[in-house]
């Protein structure tokens, strides 16, 4: 046992002490959030501008998970629980079957704005949270939860994992307006939420189960590759049947690189597809850890 995992109970929980959070710390949400809030008109989907305006998750700090708990468990029965950073995978699956979304207390430092390689309070909270109050979505997630259980006993979380990079993390939807953001990697990051929507270099291919599963993905750098779904129902219908003979079947054909086109890949046309002018300022990149 190393002494990480001595230091926490097994369910890796802890306290959020929202009063102990400094000025300093909520004037860095406020500056985090007010960004955000402008670059995603616009760019982020439906279900999550609503799905924030309902929790009220607010530009003036960081919020309290208690009180965030009681709307989101109103709504949609998910709860936060406070962690001190990525949990073991187990542990994040347990949590997720049981409607309890693991988030991290602490937010990134001034001189990380733009780039962090694990999450924080801000990408856990402003990009995961807000589609929990969506019921399909929010049963999505539970299903992910039990589906990991079930992959690590298969040895197969490493296809799982790349449907969670891939939808949860990274995944676009198509609207009436265009295309729009879900994934909160990107919902929580300046930079690549103008980049996935409108600069022509990444490809947008349409959500293929087994398409996805095989796609290797970055986590240095903005994807190269984003997934398309048409709404939530398809994604939570497409991930519905026994994956055991899917990975047994997907086991058996190499990996797609993060940058590969194949002949079944329906494609969408180059951008820019949000409408929305370009900001122009020259933005940094961020980078977050892969949860599982
Ligand atoms: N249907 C999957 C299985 O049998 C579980 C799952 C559901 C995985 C939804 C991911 C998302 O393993
Ligand atoms: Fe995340």
């Amino acid at each position: 046992m190393n002494s990480a995992r001595l230091e926490f109970p097994s369910n890796f929980s802890i306290e959020q002490n929202w009063r102990d959070y400094s000025a300093d710390e909520h004037a860095i949400w406020r500056l985090l959030f007010e960004r955000q809030q402008h670059l995603l008109v616009g760019r982020a989907c439906d279900e999550f501008l609503d799905g924030l305006g309902a929790l009220g998750v607010a530009a003036d700090g960081i919020p309290n998970f208690r009180r965030l708990s009681d709307v989101l468990d109103a709504a949609t029965g998910w709860r936060i629980v406070a962690v001190p950073g990525l949990v073991p995978d187990d542990v994040f699956f347990a949590y997720l079957a049981r409607r309890r979304f693991p988030s991290t207390c602490f937010i990134r430092r001034r001189d990380q704005l733009d780039y962090l390689k694990e999450p924080d309070i801000f990408h856990d909270i402003c990009g995961h949270v807000p589609l929990l109050m969506n019921p399909v979505f929010a049963d999505y997630m539970q299903a992910y939860g039990e589906g990991g259980l079930k992959a690590s006993g298969l040895g197969h979380l490493q296809h799982l994992a790349r449907l969670y990079w891939y939808t949860v993390e990274f995944g676009l939807i198509t609207t009436q307006e265009g295309l729009r953001i879900y994934g909160s990697g990107i919902l929580s990051s300046a930079g690549e939420s103008v980049y996935c929507l409108d600069d022509p270099r990444p490809n947008r291919i349409g959500f293929d189960l087994r398409r996805v599963m095989r796609t290797r993905y970055r986590i240095d750098d903005f994807q190269q590759t984003y997934f398309v779904i048409d709404d939530f129902q398809q994604l939570f219908d497409a991930t519905r049947p026994d994956f055991a003979p899917i990975y047994r079947e997907i086991a058996a054909l190499p990996d797609i690189e993060p940058d590969a086109l194949i002949g079944s890949d329906r494609r969408f046309d180059q951008g820019p597809f949000s409408g929305q002018p370009n900001p122009g300022k020259k933005m940094g990149r961020r980078l977050i850890a892969a949860q599982v």
